[in-house]
């Protein structure tokens, strides 16, 4: 067993960790340890020396209540805390009860341990084929308001991986307004770590960046409504001083695709929280009684042997129990991708001579990138508009995709399914179907706009349009974009006090979507993608196996980033391709041998014109 209960404790062992936390007499959970295995014996022998002793509440601190005077919420290491009760640091929870009151208290009712991972009802999940994942579930009450919080805890021993999520459902009479249900919290009893994010922009993905935590609060978060090439949602806090191969480190991960918070403090006492979770920058959403709201979940590993060992764990992690379907441990094909080869500027006979050259170097997979469908010259229109241009493609994706195969490769085809240019029928049709302010000017990004994910009827209009785009000839692959960021929040279809919700209710919409269309083509090799690495994290990968990694496709630009990528993700997930030179971002010129030894590593493909190489 890898979970245990031990009276009022609870242990989570893996191979190599033990996690431990305890309820207190006022219902509290305590954390009291995560790190090196450590003997716990059946009778908790051991447990207690890792229990901090308190004799009084410090300085002008507040005590939980007048019978636990010693008690100081402020103070002590939690597995989850709230405003108003004492403890003044970056809260896992914030809820607006019907009274306008922001305190919470939630306390321990009862915990069940069992071997099962159930699926959520609105998020993706890690999953373990062989069942081996075991469960601890926590459910707390709130003392005063009724509320009810469950911890659920998934242990993946032998990758060293525990993932929390968790669950608050309104059992109070009236709504609440929750502004911040984080999915992990992780309070360490002392100080001097160092936390590692990596941030970026449109092709420059994944700088890696290593800061000291301080006194107060440091934050890596994204607002533009995806994981965000500003801010990828994998952080790695360590102890100072760790190298590749020695030293304590450990990984976050966050199964989400939208808006993330990860947060450090180090308190005035010495101790530092961490918290990882949905961002809860302008999130607001209604929790009607009897309703309930998942949070995301977070897996984390820890490692004694450096960063190397962490990843090791990571790495395995996303390989067994996030990456799924057909195409889990499947080779995939050599492809090569019309981008760079030929952008807009594309037609039949254009492809089949690019195909034809790949072909004979060995290409096995062929794919259309933009540009096939509407009137499509330029990124200034017609997305939304998924029918074949027949001028470009005479007989139309089917002959396309006939032809390709008839070379002996596979086909492949782009699509952009979330969003739509205003210069397109479906914007002209639907005006109301995108997130703007009614009436209001609107921020422009490469002259599109975000579809109303929010809204069913735009769910289904995308899976509709996109299941005939996939059956319209033998596609074997999809290239699945989404180019624009967030602005001007706002969704039509909900109501003004439901307007906190959007960017969480996009993502979950998002994913209705790609969970019908991968069920229902499962022998599609589907890759994420967004402007590049702009929403690369293990949600997206929980439907689709691989994600393309940058725009950039210079070698050493490439080379940098794929390194810290693979900090907290295998190269199996990871999209990288041969381009021409000199490069297309940088026009900086490399060998051919560099450009093919860094692609290499991921998953390797071409993407320039293979008609214009000699040799
Ligand atoms: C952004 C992607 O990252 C590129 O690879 C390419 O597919 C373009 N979009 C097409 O518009």
């Amino acid at each position: 067993m890898s979970i245990r209960r031990i009276d009022q404790a609870f242990l989570l062992e893996t191979e190599h960790t033990s996690y431990l936390f305890q309820v207190l007499d006022t219902g509290h959970l305590e954390h009291l340890y995560y790190g090196r295995r450590v003997y716990i014996g059946a009778q908790g022998e051991g447990l207690q020396a890792l229990a901090e002793r308190r004799a009084f509440s410090l300085g002008n601190t507040n005590s939980y209540d007048s019978a636990h005077q010693s008690l100081t919420l402020e103070n002590i290491c939690l597995e989850m805390s709230a405003y108003g009760k004492g403890d003044i640091r970056e809260p896992f929870l914030e809820i607006t009860h019907a009274d306008g009151s922001y305190t919470s208290d939630f306390l321990f009712r009862e915990a069940q341990i069992s071997r099962e991972k159930p699926a959520y009802a609105t998020l993706p999940g890690s999953y373990s084929e062989d069942g081996n994942a075991e469960h601890l579930c926590v459910t707390l009450q709130d003392k005063g308001y009724g509320l009810e919080l469950e911890l659920h805890y998934y242990v993946y021993q032998e990758c060293d991986v525990i993932a929390r999520s968790c669950r608050l459902i309104n059992g109070s009479e009236s709504t609440v307004q929750v502004q911040r249900l984080m999915s992990l919290q992780l309070d360490l009893a002392d100080t001097g770590y160092v936390m590692t994010s990596f941030t970026g922009a449109w092709a420059r993905e994944m700088h890696r960046s290593d800061l000291p935590l301080q006194a107060g609060r440091t934050v890596n978060a994204s607002y533009t409504g995806t994981t965000s090439s500003r801010a990828n949602s994998f952080v790695m806090p360590s102890r100072k001083g760790t190298t590749e191969d020695t030293g304590e480190c450990m990984g976050f991960h966050l199964l989400y695709s939208g808006n993330h918070y990860e947060a450090a403090e180090v308190s005035p006492y010495g101790k530092t929280r961490l918290v990882t979770g949905m961002n809860p920058q302008s999130f607001c959403w209604q929790l009607a009684p009897g309703e309930a709201l998942e949070a995301p979940e977070a897996a984390f590993t820890w490692s004694g042997e450096g960063f190397n060992g962490m990843s090791g764990q990571l790495h395995e992690f996303i390989r067994e129990h996030i990456v799924r379907g057909q195409w889990k441990k499947k080779e995939r094909p050599v492809l090569l991708n019309s981008w760079e080869a030929a952008y807009f500027d594309i037609h039949e006979a254009k492809l089949l001579k690019l195909a034809r050259a790949g072909k004979s170097v060995g290409i096995e997979l062929f794919v259309m990138d933009d540009g096939w469908f509407g009137e499509r010259e330029d990124d200034t229109s017609s997305l939304g508009d998924w029918q074949e241009n027949r001028k470009k493609l005479p007989g139309g994706v089917a002959g396309l995709s006939k032809k390709i195969r008839e070379l002996g490769m596979d086909f492949g085809i782009w699509v952009e399914p979330e969003m739509v240019n205003t210069d397109s029928r479906l914007y002209r049709e639907h005006p109301d179907w995108t997130l703007e302010i009614p009436g209001k000017a609107h921020s422009e990004g490469r002259h599109q706009r975000l579809l109303d994910l929010t809204n069913p009827r735009v769910q289904d209009y995308i899976i509709d349009s996109m299941t005939k785009v996939f059956e319209s000839g033998e596609i074997s692959y999809v290239k699945w974009d989404m180019n624009r960021t967030f602005t001007d929040y706002y969704a039509p279809s909900l109501p003004p006090d439901r307007q906190g919700e959007v960017a969480h209710r996009y993502v979950l919409g998002l994913y209705r979507c790609m969970k019908v269309l991968t069920e229902r083509f499962p022998h599609i090799l589907f890759e994420g993608c967004s402007a590049g690495g702009n929403r690369f994290d293990p949600g997206i990968l929980c439907y689709f196996p691989q994600i393309w990694a940058s725009d950039n496709t210079d070698a050493l630009c490439r080379a940098k980033m794929q390194h810290s990528y693979s900090y907290g993700y295998p190269l199996s997930v990871l999209g990288a391709h041969v381009s021409g030179c000199p490069n297309h971002q940088t026009l900086r010129r490399t060998p051919l041998e560099s450009r093919f030894g860094v692609a290499a590593f991921g998953i390797f493909g071409y993407e320039c014109n293979l008609c214009d190489l000699s040799g």
